[in-house]
Formats: C-alpha cells, structure tokens, sequence
C-alpha cells in the first residue's frame, strides 16, 4: 500500500514538541509517513501555539502559504487535508475556520487521540470539518500505550521527552496555558515507568520530563499514594539505563524539600533548573499572582545551590507587563544580576484575550518595553557568556548525540545544558555514549573541548 504523506509543524514549547511526535505515532496505525516536505503532504497538522500575540499570529501567515499549496495540488487532482493542532485551536475554535476556510480539522491539546478519526472523516466528506476541543487528559493518555512506536518522542537518538503532567491550575494573570491545556494532570508513575521502559529498549539514555507546571507533578504510586516529582526521580533514577534525567517547567511555588534532595543526592538527576521569576518587583509578582516574592525565589535558589553547589539556572522573564515602572524593571535587572543564570528566555509583555492582564491599563510605551527588553538581554548574554567562560578548564561529563555543523565535529551536552563540540573523525567512537571532555574554548552558546582518555 502506498504511505499517504504527513507534514506536522510545531511551534512553541517542548510539549507541543512530544504532542507532534505522539500525534505522527496514532496517524502511523492510519497509513501515514511523516514528510518534511509540506508540498507533497496529503495531510498537515499545524501544532500551535498562542503563549503571544506573534505565535499565533504566525500560524494565520502560513495559513494563507498553504493555501496555495491546496489549490495547486487540487488542480492536480490531489486531497489534502488541512489541521490545527495546540493552544490556538482551543483558544479560538470554530473563529479559525471563520477566519481561514481551508482548515477542515480543529484539534485541542487533549484530544489528539481523537486524530485518526476526524481524518476518516474529512477524508470521506471533504466539506465537513471536525472540532474536538474537550479537556480529556486522562482519556488522551490512557490511549496512548497502545502505540507501538516512541520515535515520535526522542529528540535525539540519545534522549527523549516524557510527559508526566499537563495543564495549570496557576493562572498567572498573563498567560492563557489555564485556559487552553486546562486543569493539572498528572499521570501515575505506572503509565510513565511504561513509557520509559519502552524508550530504553530504543537505546534512549536520557529523559526529560515535561510539564506546564513538572514539579507540580502530583501522579498515582503503586499503592493508592501521591508522589511528587522528587519521588518520581527518585525511582526513575533506579533504572540501570537510564543515565541521565532532567525536567522543565517549574514553578517557584512547587519546589519542595524532596525535590532539593533529589538534587543532593541523585547523580543521574542532571544539575540544572529552569526556574522562571518572570519579574524583579513583588508588586508586579503579585499583579501577575505568581504567589511568591522575590526573597522567596532567591531562598529557593539558594537552598537547591546548597544542596548542589554546581547547580545552574535559567529563567523567563517578562518586560513591560501593564503598570511597569523603570524601577521595577531595575528590580529584574538586580535578580539577574543576583541569581547570574547560565541561559535565560525574555519577551516583551503580549496581551493575551481573555486573561485578566489583558484589562489592565497598559501604560508603558512600546518603544520602552523595546528598550528594557534590549537592556535585559545584554545582560542575559553577559550571565551566559560568563557561565560559558567558566566552565574552560573543566572536565564534564558529555552525551554526545549528534553531528555538528562543522565537518570533522560532532556535538553533545553538558551537564548544564550546555552544547559542546569536539573535533573527531571517529565519531561512532563516541556518538550516543557520555564521554568525559576537558572543556578548552568557549564561545557565547556553546563550548569545545578535548576527549579525556
Ligand atoms: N506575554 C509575554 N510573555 C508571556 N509568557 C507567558 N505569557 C506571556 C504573555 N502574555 C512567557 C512567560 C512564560 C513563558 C513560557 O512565556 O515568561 O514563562
Ligand atoms: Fe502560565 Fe503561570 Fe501556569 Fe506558567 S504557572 S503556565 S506562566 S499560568
């Protein structure tokens, strides 16, 4: 039987990443190959997202480009068929058909197991368009471990996304992730301990679990018990194949004392934590509701370096969110200043519909949230550049699991995140096995080094 073609673009975060991979594996039992030529896919899935105004905003451009696409194909007698996937399609539903016609399937983040369906469907009757918008995290994953293959999960041939918790109950009042991947989920350990299990027989060494809200992570244990994350490592940690282990995204609020422990203790659980502040001033923190102060962060981070001296952060963080003043936004710059990350993500502030921000009067000029945004990334690069700088000398342990750009190279990862090159013409020698380098040269965004025999 001849595969039908199937072209998924993700955009956005590292969960809309393992959602296309999940999706590729329950339209594979339907006949279908994953393409990276758009042109020539008879079915496109476009995974969205609608964190900002300008992803969102993205998706409707490339619309209007597949369009076009269609139409060609059309007039040489070929079907194609047309999804939205993600944050957009529970966010505005039926208003995406509205505003581009050509869309035959919208699809939320909880009904992807749903797909094979709505595409039986559109391709039967090609006018008729599905919607499935339902919040059915449990359903979705239960569906899940029928599904043979975990390609669609690895990032690399090394390591792999693991999804152990969706959605927040948070509701920071900027952000639409409440709204669009609804309340938290968590799956139980047994369901993850299966998943892992199977990515380990693929060769997998490093997982990396994922959450809107990971160390909220709150899944049924063996008995009728609730673990948290660190608990959740803790037993990950055990399995022999597993070598490394990391987990993204954070919240101030949910750090507790088993998950600093972890980092005491496990070897495997790699140093390194994205722990987003998204602001300097308590008075925005609590206009945000992120729940917490400054002081608080700065006892967490200090309280996980005590535990593990070496640990390395990252952040996001927020410029221009609505009554901002200049001081406040000097309140971010010193706990950038203070924490020194290793790697930060920073946005102007983007009024999101529906969320409580997006009524508030926005008195920063652009032209100021375009200035604090650029001062706060010199900055960043400064904390980055630094933290690349000392890490020369070192000898660090690195998974390599990948080609580099440059011939004769191959690339890995550091403990900290960190992309290191070193210069080889025998890189099956290494490739997929974690070799420990001494680091010689940094740069901005990566590190080189020597193979320590
Ligand atoms: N505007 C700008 N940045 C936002 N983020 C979330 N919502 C918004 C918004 N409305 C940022 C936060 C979050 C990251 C994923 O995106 O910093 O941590
Ligand atoms: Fe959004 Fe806040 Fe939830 Fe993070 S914690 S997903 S920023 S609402």
């Amino acid at each position: 039987m001849n595969k039908k073609k199937l072209h998924i673009k993700t955009y956005g975060c590292q969960m809309n990443v393992y959602d296309s991979g999940k999706m590729s594996d329950v339209l594979a039992d339907q006949g279908f190959e994953n393409s990276d030529q758009m042109e020539e896919s008879d079915l496109i899935i476009l995974n969205t997202c609608h964190i900002r105004e300008k992803a969102a905003e993205k998706m409707y451009s490339d619309l209007g480009r597949i369009k076009k696409i269609k139409d060609k194909r059309t007039k040489n007698d070929k079907d194609t068929i047309i999804a939205v996937a993600g944050c957009v399609a529970q966010a505005e539903g039926q208003e995406i058909i509205k505003r581009a016609p050509i869309v035959d399937i919208v699809v939320g983040p909880q009904t992807y197991h749903r797909l094979p369906q709505m595409v039986t469907n559109a391709q039967k009757a090609h006018s008729k368009y599905g919607l499935e918008l339902d919040f059915a995290a449990e359903e979705k994953f239960d569906s899940f471990p029928q599904i043979k293959s975990v390609e669609g999960s690895k990032t690399t041939q090394s390591s792999a996304f693991v999804s152990i918790q969706e959605g927040c109950d948070k509701f920071c009042t900027y952000c639409v992730v409440p709204y669009t991947r609804g309340a938290e989920f968590s799956r139980s350990v047994k369901d993850v301990e299966n998943e892992i299990k199977k990515l380990l027989d693929q060769g997998i060494k490093e997982i990396y679990l994922l959450g809107q809200n990971v160390n909220a992570y709150h899944g049924r244990g063996f008995e009728l018990d609730k673990w948290s994350l660190g608990r959740l490592i803790e037993h990950i940690a055990k399995m022999d194949e597993v070598k490394r282990i990391r987990y993204v995204t954070s919240h101030p609020r949910d750090v507790d004392d088993e998950l600093i422990a972890a980092h005491r203790d496990i070897d495997k659980l790699m140093p390194f934590l994205h722990l987003p502040l998204q602001a300097g001033s308590d008075r925005i923190l609590k206009e945000m509701n992120r729940q917490h102060t400054v002081e608080h962060y700065m006892k967490i981070i200090d309280k996980f370096r005590d535990a593990r001296p070496d640990m390395a952060f990252s952040s996001d963080f927020i410029v221009g969110f609505p009554g901002e003043t200049e001081e406040e936004f000097l309140g971010t710059m010193r706990a950038v200043e203070q924490v020194r990350y290793a790697s930060t993500y920073s946005f102007i502030y983007s009024p999101r519909p529906g969320t409580p921000a997006a009524t508030y009067e926005d008195t920063v000029s652009l032209e100021e949230k375009k200035d604090r945004l650029q001062r706060l990334q010199a900055l960043i690069n400064e904390c980055g550049k630094e933290f690349n700088q000392n890490s020369v000398g070192k000898i660090m342990p690195i998974m390599f699991d990948r080609q580099s750009k440059k011939d004769g190279q191959i690339a890995g990862s550091s403990p900290y995140l960190q992309p290191v090159h070193i210069d080889t013409n025998e890189p099956e020698k290494y490739m997929n096995k974690i070799i420990n380098v001494r680091i010689d040269k940094a740069f901005p965004n990566s590190l080189h080094g020597i193979v320590v025999e």
